[in-house]
């Protein structure tokens, strides 16, 4: 998305302009669509299995629904859908959605433990030009790996996966890219170095680090465990898709006891207004809107698009409130432990507004 930002002129220009006309039309451009909550792994920091029990009857989108959302969201401008779960190879329409969404000519990403990725489901993959598959890994040593993800034979599981997808490339010429996101907690913050040899012995050079939202102190890592990771991860800048977590170069005792609350954006976003209720939207395996999938700790929901249609609720007075409130320059204590759209936000930041100035075929 930031280099759509950067790239598009029209686009850069209008994101720009959002503070001060926080009314000014502008396309949802990505989408991240968690389908289930259904999972068969259990994973210590993970409570969305416990959500499918709960209630197992409202445990996943219906197949047609989703599939209805992203036709109506191509016609006014998604480029890119990410499906989430829960596990999204638990969902029994997953083919379906993903067939779908690539005749609509979207990019398609999404993430997954890889344990049900088998041969069968690496060639529909790669048959469908998927894009990105981002396998869940959690750790170097196998014991750790699947002590974290709550089952024995998770780190079997996930490198068969990633083998057969890997394998692909060889059998028909094309497959999606390869990422890896690992969890970090107090138990893994200290092997980070072996996990990084690691995905390089396998070919992997897309790595995100995502900082552990928990709240439960014990669980996140110790502001010293923070600085050293901090110090640690630039010689990682070959294969780290983003920073772990955001500090000033000078100020990095502060950017680790910021890290250490889980405010791992640091101060970026006392500078910076987030776009993301603008160019983004969240939907939930109940069928809940938001601007983003940390927001909806603390925003409003949009509303549910199991009873309502897709444009009442980007119409929504809710939507339109978040929006003006982050235009009047407020920050949503939540959007300072978010680290998911900085370069988007850093991409618009970067570009100044002489630099904007309209194309002739373009806006006011
Ligand atoms: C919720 S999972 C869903 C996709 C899939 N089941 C998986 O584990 O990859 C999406 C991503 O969130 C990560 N995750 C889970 N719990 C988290 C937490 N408490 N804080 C930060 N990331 C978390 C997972 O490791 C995974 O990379
Ligand atoms: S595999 Fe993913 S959805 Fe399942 S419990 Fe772990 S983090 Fe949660």
């Amino acid at each position: 998305m930031a280099d759509i930002l950067r790239q598009d002129r029209d686009l850069a220009w209008r994101a720009e302009r959002l503070r001060h006309q926080p009314e000014l039309p502008f396309p949802v451009l990505s989408t991240k669509i968690k389908l289930t909550w259904r999972c068969q792994l259990r994973c210590r920091v993970c409570r969305l299995w416990r959500l499918a029990q709960l209630d197992p009857a409202r445990a996943g989108l219906p197949v047609d629904l989703v599939k209805s959302i992203l036709t109506e969201l191509r016609a006014q401008g998604l480029v890119k859908v990410h499906f989430s779960g829960g596990e999204v190879l638990t969902y029994t329409g997953f083919k379906d959605v993903v067939s779908h969404a690539r005749s609509l000519d979207l990019q398609v990403n999404f993430t997954t433990n890889g344990v049900l990725l088998d041969k069968a489901w690496a060639r529909f993959l790669a048959k469908e030009r998927v894009h990105t598959i981002t396998f869940s890994v959690d750790a170097p040593i196998p014991e750790l790996h699947d002590a974290m993800r709550g089952v024995k034979g998770a780190w079997k599981g996930v490198w068969k996966g990633i083998t057969a997808v890997q394998d692909q490339p060889k059998k028909s010429g094309r497959s999606p890219v390869i990422a890896v996101n690992t969890v970090i907690t107090r138990d893994n913050i200290d092997h980070l170095a072996d996990m990084a040899d690691l995905l390089l012995s396998h070919g992997i050079t897309q790595w995100r680090l995502l900082p552990v939202a928990s709240p439960d102190k014990k669980v996140r890592p110790t502001p010293e465990q923070w600085s050293t990771l901090a110090a640690r991860a630039t010689d990682w800048h070959d294969i780290l898709t983003r920073p772990p977590i955001l500090g000033h170069p000078e100020q990095t005792e502060k950017s680790a006891r910021y890290a250490q609350k889980g405010r791992y954006a640091g101060a970026f976003y006392d500078h910076v207004m987030c776009l993301a209720p603008w160019f983004h939207v969240f939907i939930d395996a109940n069928g809940a809107a938001y601007p983003c999938c940390m927001g909806k700790a603390q925003m409003p929901v949009y509303g549910n698009l199991m009873e309502a249609s897709l444009g009442d609720i980007l119409a929504s007075p809710r939507r339109q409130e978040i929006r003006y409130t982050l235009a009047a320059g407020q920050v949503f204590p939540v959007c300072h432990n978010c680290m998911d759209f900085v370069d988007e936000n850093q991409a618009v930041a970067e570009l100044s507004s002489a630099e904007l100035a309209p194309s002739e075929t373009g806006q006011p």
